[in-house]
């Protein structure tokens, strides 16, 4: 047993639903086997467990695991090529890079980095874009149950518009993603999500095989992307002349549910909204990738009036970085600059949309998100070395609110010292 005694800040209550920031000075988590059971002033936990190792935080600020609801594995080594729209930079920078992971060792190189690049950003959870390979998918889950973060992916999938070595078919889709799923889906805290690329480079058959198999494997979760550029829109119009909308193209294969993560979305119809939102489906919100690849503006408003779930993705490679307080900055940036009229962001809703947002989308709202009593402490210690700008930052904040945003405006990874996963040190 052991007693995080911390200044902790999280959003137990949804901030665009009324909620505020829960912060508080000098507050005791008494975590038993990863799971916090108790949450009260320092004496009292004290008092209460005499024998519990306590571990002094008190320096900086303990804030939840971030959770990152889209992020490719394969594009680490392709972060920050620049100027480039999206169908230009796939070419270009993203697909020949993924076209190595068919090498084992390089897959397993990049797995590496990749976890690494999650940790050190003190993401603990994410919904991560596997790769075209079977063999590096199983390669990520094995490389993932020895870090111990919460990861869910799956196999690529893509028949048409891509280079020949990331094509492949119906039925070789199924089999490798049956045999990953009775490999690694529910074991620990992996999960298998079915992934068409996007419906630019999947027809039909391939999207309703995927649908297929969330019918015979419930529990598995989906994702891939939507809207993100108006030539890709074209693109899929064209090549899916059966559906009513892109949405429409996941939809009628049975791909769309609560278990459904979309990226993007910077261009949605108001049917395609109202959609999402009738059938739960969240919408991953990529604001770096969305400004670098000049995709657009994300409607936010839109989004929340539909009743659609929105979280943070770092979308690494086409977003430069792992670190979701950078996504929530920009994320700021874009709804104040939006000609459409964004919404005003709060250093609560970037705290939100970067922790219990992104567990609500990936269905762990009940496991992490905030440091409640009964939640897994899966968290990250925020602790600048002394005289950074942040720890400057810290030490002159007016309130815990503007604490948060010169968090957010002024956190790095190297600021992140320390980051757990149900109460075991994934960095630090
Ligand atoms: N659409 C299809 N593939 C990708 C990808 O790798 N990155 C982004 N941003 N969009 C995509
Ligand atoms: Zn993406």
């Amino acid at each position: 047993m052991q007693i995080f005694r911390a200044r902790v800040f999280d959003t137990p209550t949804d901030p665009f639903a009324g909620g505020t920031l829960r912060s508080e000075s000098d507050t005791a988590l008494v975590v038993d086997s990863g799971r916090i059971v108790a949450r009260t002033d320092f004496s009292t936990a004290r008092e209460r467990h005499p024998y519990a190792e306590v571990v002094d935080l008190r320096s900086g600020v303990l804030l939840p695991g971030f959770v990152d609801t889209h992020v490719h594995f394969p594009q680490i080594r392709a972060i920050g090529h620049l100027g480039r729209p999206l169908l230009d930079w796939l070419d270009q920078c993203a697909l020949p890079e993924e076209a190595k992971l068919g090498d084992d060792a390089y897959a397993r190189a990049l797995a590496g980095e990749f976890l690494t690049g999650l940790t050190s950003a003190g993401t603990t959870s994410a919904m991560v874009f596997g790769s075209h390979f079977a063999s590096a998918v199983d390669i990520l889950f094995a490389q993932a149950a020895e870090v111990g973060l919460r990861i869910t992916t799956g196999l690529v999938t893509s028949d048409r518009n891509l280079p020949d070595i990331l094509v492949t078919d119906v039925d070789r889709s199924v089999s490798e993603s049956q045999e990953l799923i009775d490999r690694w889906h529910g074991q620990g805290r992996l999960r298998f999500a079915v992934t068409p690329r996007f419906s630019f480079s999947a027809g039909p058959e391939l999207l309703a095989a995927g649908g297929q198999l969330v019918a015979d494997n419930p529990g598995i979760w989906v994702t891939s992307h939507l809207n993100e550029n108006r030539d890709e829109i074209a693109g899929v119009a064209a090549i899916h002349p059966e559906a009513g909308d892109y949405l429409d193209t996941y939809d009628r294969a049975g791909l769309l549910g609560r278990q459904t993560i979309l990226a993007h979305n910077v261009h949605p119809a108001d049917r395609e909204l109202g959609r999402m939102g009738e059938a739960g489906a969240a919408a991953a919100h990529c604001p770096t990738s969305n400004s670098a690849l000049a995709s657009g503006f994300f409607p936010l408003r839109r989004h929340l009036d539909a009743g659609v779930r929105v979280a943070l993705g770092s979308d690494v490679g086409a977003g430069t970085g792992f670190s979701l307080l950078k996504e929530g900055v920009q994320a700021y940036f874009m709804q104040q600059l939006d000609p459409a009229g964004g919404v005003p962001l709060t250093s609560t809703h970037l705290l939100h949309l970067a922790t219990s947002a992104g567990a609500g989308a990936l269905g762990l709202d009940e496991t992490v998100g905030d440091l409640s009593v009964g939640k897994r402490f899966d968290a990250v210690f925020v602790d600048p070395a002394a005289g950074q700008p942040l720890d400057v930052g810290l030490a002159h904040a007016e309130s815990d609110e503007d604490a948060l945003a010169k968090i957010f405006a002024l956190g790095t990874p190297a600021d992140l010292t320390r980051v757990w996963v149900d109460g075991d040190l994934v960095k630090g």
